[in-house]
């Protein structure tokens, strides 16, 4: 299955393009890089015919994924140049709804620079983050090492969080120091070339080249037709899908693997298409600690409710919580407000907004387990205590509060069912046909 959007549009050019690939990889032979990295590689080498970019070019170890989440989800690369945004193609841009923008022509910009005795390069990416661009977006710099080195200023200094830099300038001065400084940062995901070699159209070549990698990503979960390895897959994670309270381990949980994760909950059905949850991420050993108190209030309150012939002893005997063992946390909730009074599908029964939130909590759930991640609902809790201890606005509905993490095994079957608490109903007495 090949790329439609990020491909050449005839065949012929289909085929000087694979050519073209087939012989740089052929003249590069041995490298270093991760496939996905060499994709990016290989085009710049495709663009420039330059093979010591086999080699020159670095990329922070989150670089590819962040750059595919954050074309995937339409955020704005902010060039440098005009250049930039002049050399990539359009109809890519526009099918994955990404704007450019570059601000180093802009009045207000070159008259700032003259008054500050400082260069447009910076005084442009300090517009675009004033205009909130740079948080989340992509920064493209192939010119201008004072934009880089501004932009690094940004991030120490005012907190800057963009999602990727391509730091490719080309030049005698201060070129290569502000790609060295770059690739010091470690919290924020870049792509860099080594020494004075880069430029616009370097750029532009990792740039097509991660919207290229980023519709293979597409293409890969949207395709119509499922494998029977993949259906397999699926069945397998459902099947062996199991709430975890005691086999959690310390070990923490990779940021991609969460992200991953988070988005398969976030692509769950909803009522009218109203998204109506939101996800704390809780990692705090001392909020943590007040959740689980907040847990042994109510559970002691629930081993009233058990008497001795509603088995209470045996009750009191099941670990219900990982809470503490787990390394973090995950509170969904349901924004009943979000879209409006009136949603589709919301009309009749108030409460489909509520479902959509546990429809996002089943696939955030099935998501963990084919990551080989545990994950245990926490319901004994009253959602008032978690409401405060979360600072979860009035309005917002607090769905469940679930622990994540990776696990020493699965249990064959639930831990209830194992111990005698009940057994799993046999599914003829639950199908009816034509009526109740
Ligand atoms: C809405 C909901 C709330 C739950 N709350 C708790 C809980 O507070 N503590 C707990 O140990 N398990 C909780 N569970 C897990 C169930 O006990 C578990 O799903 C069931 O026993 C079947 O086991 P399995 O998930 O391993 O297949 C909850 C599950 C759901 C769906």
């Amino acid at each position: 299955m090949s790329n439609v959007i990020t491909e050449q549009l005839t065949p012929a050019g289909q085929k000087i393009e694979h050519d073209s690939f087939a012989i740089v990889d052929n003249e590069a032979g041995q490298h270093n890089y991760p496939d996905d990295q060499w994709q990016i590689v290989r085009r710049m080498i495709h663009a420039s015919a330059d093979f010591e970019f086999n080699g020159l070019t670095h990329f922070h170890a989150d670089a590819v994924s962040a750059g595919l989440n954050a074309l995937s989800q339409g955020r704005p690369i902010i060039a440098d140049v005009e250049m930039i945004c002049v050399g990539l193609s359009k109809p890519r841009l526009s099918h994955f709804g990404v704007e450019t923008h570059h601000f180093i022509s802009d009045e207000d910009v070159i008259a700032q620079a003259k008054a500050e005795n400082s260069t447009r390069a910076v005084q442009a990416m300090r517009k675009a983050h004033r205009l909130g661009l740079l948080d989340n977006g992509i920064i493209a710099v192939g010119n201008a090492p004072t934009a880089l080195l501004e932009v690094i200023r940004l991030i120490q200094d005012e907190g800057l969080r963009p999602a990727l830099i391509i730091g490719m300038p080309v030049g005698f001065v201060s070129a290569a120091e502000s790609k060295a400084a770059v690739s010091t940062l470690r919290e924020t995901p870049w792509i860099i070339t080594d020494g004075r070699k880069g430029g616009s159209t370097l750029v532009v070549s990792t740039l097509h080249a991660l919207l290229a990698l980023t519709e293979t990503e597409q293409r890969k979960y949207t395709s119509v037709q499922i494998t029977a390895a993949e259906r397999e897959g699926v069945y397998k994670t459902i099947y062996s899908r199991r709430d975890t309270r005691s086999e959690f381990l310390p070990d923490p949980i990779s940021d991609q693997v969460l992200q991953r994760i988070l988005h398969a909950a976030h692509h769950a059905p909803s009522v009218g298409f109203m998204q109506p949850w939101d996800f704390i991420i809780v990692k705090d050993h001392s909020i943590r600690q007040q959740i689980k108190e907040a847990f042994k209030s109510a559970h002691s309150e629930a081993a009233e409710m058990f008497d001795e012939e509603q088995r209470g002893e045996q009750y009191r005997s099941f670990k219900l919580e990982g809470i503490m063992e787990a390394p973090l946390g995950i509170t969904i909730t349901c924004d009943r407000r979000r879209t409006g009074k009136t949603v589709i599908g919301r009309t009749a029964n108030k409460e489909m907004d509520l479902y959509s939130s546990v429809c996002a909590i089943q696939n955030l759930w099935l998501a963990a387990r084919a990551e080989n991640l545990g994950v245990g609902w926490v319901s004994i809790m009253h959602h008032k205590a978690l409401k405060e201890i979360l600072g979860i606005p009035k309005p917002i509905v607090p769905v469940a509060y679930l622990c994540i993490g990776h696990v020493s095994h699965f249990h064959e079957k639930p831990e209830l069912e194992k111990a005698g608490w009940l057994p799993r109903l046999p599914i003829e007495e639950l199908i009816h046909h034509d009526g109740w």
